[in-house]
């Protein structure tokens, strides 16, 4: 069992200051080499970058933009791959300015989306990891805009996602906005296609068809243009494009060849991602948000159970698992604050399984397409941008980052016990009324426990594991913990796990002055809430991944859009990071004990 010093999940530190550094800081007594960068050759046969010459050729061979969910599979002993998302891209960072022309920026832009399954090998000292050359690694790919996604479960062939292209509604090019993700029990990634309504252009107009769902999910045709360069962003020519997108992904990164799935049985909307647990009886239950200021935390249990005996056999029935099964969405109770506490119950709302619509009026491919529009009809809990969702796999509880939300205590969307803080209010106390003007500007995080500790249970119960914030601040709450004791944190966004099941957070859009960053915290035990900051990352960057692996010696961080500061361009970066350029290069780096 891991232990000792060299351990991330026992290994005391001191927590890091928060900073406006231009630097990836970890605590004192660990180190931290980058991976892998923007632009990176990938593929056997990919050119080596530079800015000044990117093509979508290079761009479909290379590491894409802004690297977000990180997973870490093994090959053998000493090498893993490294499945990587590109969630979006920063023109004005990424091009040198008037070197490109218009539409050559929007065409590499496009490309350069997607994700990387990288090759990476051990290295001294224990916990760190460098890619492999491409040469050396057949099992390196890129996920880009011209690689085939196939359409599984209800919606496949459906006629709403048919277009000219694909008229048999089967084949999808390309995946968008992939956020964070998560590793299956049967080793393959899954990842979530985000903020997809932005690619869409207006062009000659909105189909009126789809004026409601298209409204529902954001997609108002102002774009990117990227229509003038690949007509099917164009809305008025392909109405059904955006409905190929707003999925979960899963790759099988083993096999190189293999075609990567979106499978519409988990429904369609701004999937932050999905992490899989296996039920009492063996059901893989996947855990989602739908990371937009009101929507909601959904959960889908397959049909099938999960084969964990190792064969060829179990792993090809363990591939169809989440093309059968029911769709679920949350509701949240709570039980009243004179407890001192914010929790209650909750209850998994069914919304299709699928032969079978639970939502009147919709059928099993409408709850599916337009889940959205589905679960507002079974009065779900508006949530405050539920991001990454994860089962604990050592105390069975399920994790969820609620980021933050300027729109809670409006009509629309009153305060309850689940989302306490009001856009214009904090609470003094949990117990008090309602005072002076904050909101909910630095996040939840979110605790849930399984009914009879059964993921696939139709209730749980819940509680506010922390109420984000500079702690001397009346309303926060950390679990319980000494907040005298414990780093300031903010927005929390991705989170995940050591293996003593300590969760690590990692944080997009600090509002407390300071970078974003990555945190340590104990759910259990003396010190359950005791946040401490382990690392910051540079300047304008959000930090993404977090990923604690190989028997808790690595932290792997994507490091996003460092320098996306307002005003920044190439010429002109807020950020020089990972500073082998002038101008900055999203990375993913690894943390680990110094030696
Ligand atoms: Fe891509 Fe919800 O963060
Ligand atoms: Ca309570
Ligand atoms: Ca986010
Ligand atoms: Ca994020």
């Amino acid at each position: 069992a891991p232990s000792g010093h060299g351990s991330l999940g026992q290994a005391a530190f001191t927590p890091v200051e928060p900073n406006r550094r231009d630097a990836f800081v970890t605590a004192q007594g660990f180190d931290h080499d980058v991976v892998v960068r923007w632009g990176d050759p990938v593929v056997q046969g990919a050119p080596e970058f530079d800015a000044h010459a990117q093509t979508v050729e290079s761009a479909r061979q290379q590491f894409g933009y802004n690297c977000d969910y990180v997973g870490l599979l093994p090959l053998d002993d000493d090498e893993a791959l490294l499945v990587v998302n590109h969630e979006y891209t920063d023109e004005n960072l990424m091009f040198p300015t008037g070197a490109y022309s218009a539409d050559d920026v929007k065409r590499i832009s496009i490309a350069s989306h997607g994700m990387s399954v990288v090759t990476v090998r051990r290295h001294k000292p224990a916990g760190s990891w460098k890619r492999t050359g491409p040469g050396r690694s057949p099992h390196n790919r890129r996920l880009h805009d011209a690689t085939v996604f196939e359409l599984t479960g209800p919606v496949a062939g459906d006629t709403r996602v048919r277009t000219t292209a694909d008229p048999a509604g089967r084949n999808v090019l390309g995946t968008l906005n992939n956020c964070a993700g998560g590793t299956t029990p049967w080793g393959t990634v899954l990842s979530g296609e985000e903020n997809f309504n932005q690619y869409f252009d207006k062009g000659a107009g909105l189909d009126p068809r789809y004026a409601a769902q298209y409204a529902r999910y954001g997609i108002t045709g102002s774009g990117r243009g990227w229509g003038t360069v690949d007509p099917r962003f164009d809305l008025s020519k392909e109405p059904h494009e955006p409905h190929r997108f707003g999925w979960i992904v899963e790759v099988d990164p083993y096999d190189p060849t293999s075609t990567p799935r979106k499978h519409t049985m988990l429904g369609r909307f701004k999937h932050e991602g999905a992490n899989i647990a296996l039920s009492t009886d063996g059901h893989a239950v996947a855990y989602m948000g739908d990371d937009e200021r009101g929507d909601y935390l959904y959960r889908f249990v397959s049909a099938a159970k999960y084969d964990g005996s190792g064969t060829k056999a179990a792993r090809a029935h363990n591939l169809t698992l989440l093309t059968k099964g029911t769709l679920y969405v949350a509701k949240l109770v709570g039980d009243g604050t004179e407890d001192g506490l914010f929790d209650g119950t909750g209850t998994w709302l069914p919304l299709a399984s699928d032969t079978q619509s639970f939502v009147d009026g919709m059928s099993v491919q409408d709850v599916l397409l337009f889940t959205r529009l589905a679960a507002d009809k079974v009065a779900p809990t508006k949530m405050d941008r539920p991001e990454d969702v994860e089962p604990n796999p050592v105390n069975g509880k399920v994790y969820a980052a609620l980021t933050n939300n300027s729109n809670r205590g409006n009509a629309a969307m009153p305060v309850d016990e689940a989302n306490p803080l009001a856009s214009s209010q904090v609470r003094a106390s949990i117990a008090a009324p309602l005072t002076k003007a904050s909101g909910n500007r630095n996040g939840y995080v979110l605790e849930m426990t399984p009914g009879g500790g059964d993921h696939a249970a139709t209730t749980f119960t819940w509680d506010l594991f922390l109420v984000c914030g500079d702690p001397s601040a009346p309303e926060t709450w950390f679990g319980g913990f000494d907040k005298s004791k414990v780093s300031p944190i903010s927005c929390p966004d991705n989170v995940s796990f050591d293996s003593a099941g300590n969760l690590w957070i990692s944080t997009d859009g600090n509002v407390l002055g300071s970078n974003d960053g990555v945190f340590r915290v104990p759910v259990a035990g003396p010190n359950r809430g005791q946040v401490q900051q382990f690392c910051t990352v540079p300047k304008g960057a959000e930090a993404c991944g977090p990923l604690v692996t190989d028997d808790d010696r690595s932290l792997f961080v994507a490091v996003q859009h460092p320098g996306e500061i307002d005003g920044a361009s190439f010429e002109q970066p807020a950020s020089t990071w990972p500073h082998t350029d002038a101008f900055p290069r999203p990375s993913v780096v690894v943390a680990f004990k110094s030696r």
